[in-house]
């Protein structure tokens, strides 16, 4: 006889090990089955119990390696009120610092550059790049204090895939238990060789989990983004009956800590029923009848539009595509693959083989918690990041970054890279799919705060990523 000990709440999502009872949370911010009140987006309390003890405790993307590429090179990570300075202390060694003074808290560099040591800019105390203090002037006249009191405090900082992850919390697990099962699925698609090909950072009107929530399910493609079901562009208008059977459908999946939805297509039984009516129809649309041109075209328009999740490799294969034959067995999309690698292997890229489980394993786009999320591809991968701005919690920095394979023999090659800062989206020439995108975001918040509005209702397929964010952040926030 099983002895349930604590009240367990219906949820499509599993119970996971440390998953908190409902009865912890207070009732306001209390999930039920596929719901999420309000409070947790619009609360300014709410912000700040996030701040407090979920941005402090979790691993969070800071940078990347290459952002990095001399020794005395830093890049400043804002998140809430904390400033912590990542710094390349050594050739091989990255390291990060609370970025305080130990004498009187001055923030100590702002931004990214490079410098031969850390120097206060108000009374000129100085550290080296290992943190070790290097100059307190007349110190003579202190309080004698071991310079182990007087180096910087370290933030805990590891690397996985070409990332600089960090952590405020000195006991937190290792980054890669953190991101289990991330780097197992990920390997073969070698984030770590990839580097950027931009940065966009924009502020946005929205809770920062609103921002990523609109990239967190393919749900919204049918209202948000009707033209990704006709590769004719000029039809906008919102999908027919027709095409919304042929949907993209997106089922989720989630681990103890990250989730990921996996565009498939139709639904299986709107495929199944669709081939009962008419034994020719294979799910494509009723605009392109030719399976090469439907890859090729969908291909080029990720390409040209999102400059990103493809490359110009992948778009001169999809126009190679086009006009091919493709061999007795072999579908439009394999071909198309088989077309990319022969291009790639010759034009000095490496191409990792990825089989068709891990592919399905790496799904479309994961939310890596708290605030980042990926999207991988052969050869090149969008990532997105959010954070509050300051203690609004209806105002954030979003931040949209392409990342491309490089060729092997650049493997070590430095490159200049300038992130870019919009504080209108509309300036940021994000293209047609991230503009649609964003432009809910303001009126997504506008509607949370209808006295009408209580909560989120989710799909109990499409959207347990957006589920499983605040299951996750519920061990964070109230697990003792
Ligand atoms: S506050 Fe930094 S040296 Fe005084
Ligand atoms: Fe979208």
């Amino acid at each position: 006889m099983s002895v349930e000990t604590e009240p367990r709440l219906e949820r499509r999502v599993p119970w996971f090990e440390g998953d908190v009872p409902p009865e912890k949370v207070p009732e306001k911010y209390r999930l039920s089955r596929a719901f999420v009140p309000k409070g947790r987006y619009l609360d300014p309390e709410f912000l700040k119990l996030e701040l407090e003890r979920v941005f402090t405790k979790a691993w969070l993307m800071a940078c990347r390696v290459e952002e990095l590429p001399g020794v005395g090179c830093f890049v400043e990570y804002e998140i809430g009120g904390h400033s912590i300075l990542i710094v390349r202390e050594a050739k091989d060694s990255i390291r990060a610092y609370f970025n305080a003074c130990r004498h009187r808290g001055t923030r100590l560099a702002r931004g990214r550059g490079r410098v031969g040591s850390l120097i206060c800019p108000f009374h000129g105390w100085r550290w080296n790049l290992d943190g070790s203090i290097r100059l307190v002037l007349d110190r003579e006249e202190f309080v004698p204090r071991s310079d182990d009191d007087l180096g910087l405090v370290q933030v805990r900082a590891e690397q996985w895939g070409g990332f600089v992850f960090i952590n405020m919390d000195p006991e937190a697990r290792p980054l890669l238990e953190y991101l289990d099962p991330i780097p197992r699925i990920f390997e073969p698609f070698q984030f770590e060789h990839m580097r950027y090909r931009w940065f966009k950072s924009v502020l946005l009107p929205c809770n920062w989990k609103t921002a990523l929530d609109g990239f967190l399910e393919a749900y919204h493609v049918a209202g948000t983004h009707p033209q990704l079901f006709r590769f004719d562009k000029s039809n906008t208008n919102i999908a027919s009956l027709k095409e919304l059977e042929n949907r993209m459908w997106a089922p989720t999946t989630v681990y103890e800590r990250h989730a990921h939805y996996s565009s498939v297509g139709q639904k299986k039984n709107v495929v199944a029923e669709n081939a009962a009516k008419d034994p020719s129809d294979r799910g494509s649309t009723e605009a392109i009848t030719d399976e090469r041109l439907a890859v090729a075209l969908s291909v080029q328009y990720i390409a040209d539009d999102m400059r990103g999740l493809e490359n110009e490799r992948s778009w001169r294969a999809a126009e190679a595509l086009k006009t091919a034959e493709v061999p007795e067995g072999t579908t439009a999309g394999q071909h198309y693959l088989q077309l990319y690698r022969e291009l790639s292997l010759a034009e000095g890229y490496d191409w990792p083989q990825i089989t068709a489980q891990q592919w399905a394993e790496a799904g479309t786009a994961w939310n890596v918690f708290p605030n980042t999320i990926l999207l991988p591809n052969q050869g090149s991968v969008f990532g997105y990041r959010a954070r509050p701005n300051g203690l609004d919690p209806d105002s954030c920095l979003f931040e949209i970054f392409s990342l491309d394979q490089v060729p092997v023999a650049d493997y070590d090659k430095k490159r200049d890279f300038q992130p870019q800062f919009f504080e209108d989206f509309r300036e940021a020439d994000l293209g047609e799919i991230f503009t649609q995108d964003l432009m809910n975001a303001k009126e997504v918040t506008v509607g949370m705060h209808s006295p009408s509005f209580d909560g989120h209702r989710l799909s109990e397929e499409q959207e347990m990523t957006i589920y499983n964010h605040h299951r996750v952040a519920d061990r964070f926030l109230w697990a003792d």
